[in-house]
């Protein structure tokens, strides 16, 4: 079932989502849903408040246009940087939740991701670098009420001004 994805704005989208006490059956089903919704807006993650849901549920696919899906559903991310030398790195990055914007944003570039799995076991990823870092930070932060726009520069902000308040405007 696609969802609708609330845009920024809205409320839900600033609130510090909720953790996951248990995995129902709801709670894939949701999952599930989330990944047909960021497959048809062509994204590669989506965090339940996205969908107007406040707990801490992402999921993510990094797998390009001509590959098979790779979906990874995690419950309660965690997402540190790696100790030692940990360059920060500069990237565009871009938000179903705050569409036609697109801004570099700077983020360390090594990171370890934690996560409970659709089976209920806790993993650790140690050392993702690239893309897959970049998306579990942005996702990390929806959790946290964190918009990828708060972290952009003065000059991409005041570019993209006019867009993001006609948007809060209109989920206000
Ligand atoms: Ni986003």
């Amino acid at each position: 079932m696609i969802l609708p994805i609330s845009t920024y704005g809205s409320p839900i989208l600033r609130k510090k989502a909720e953790p996951v006490e248990e995995i129902t059956p709801e709670l894939l089903e949701l999952a599930n849903n989330m990944l047909e919704t960021m497959y048809k807006a062509n994204g590669v993650g989506l965090a339940a408040p996205q969908v107007g849901k406040s707990i801490r549920l992402v999921v993510i696919d990094l797998a390009k246009e001509d590959e098979e899906h790779r979906p990874i559903i995690l419950f309660n991310p965690e997402v540190v940087p790696e100790e030692g030398e940990n360059p920060v790195e500069t990237y565009e990055e871009g938000c179903l939740s705050v569409p036609d914007v697109w801004a570099n944003v700077s983020r360390p570039s090594r990171v370890r991701l934690t996560y409970t799995n659709e089976k209920g076991e806790r993993v650790v990823l140690q050392n993702i670098t690239g893309k897959f870092a970049r998306c579990a930070q942005h996702e990390q932060d929806h959790l946290n009420g964190i918009l990828f726009t708060d972290k952009i520069s003065v000059a991409d902000k005041a570019m993209n001004a006019s867009k993001l308040k006609k948007m809060a405007k209109e989920n206000k």
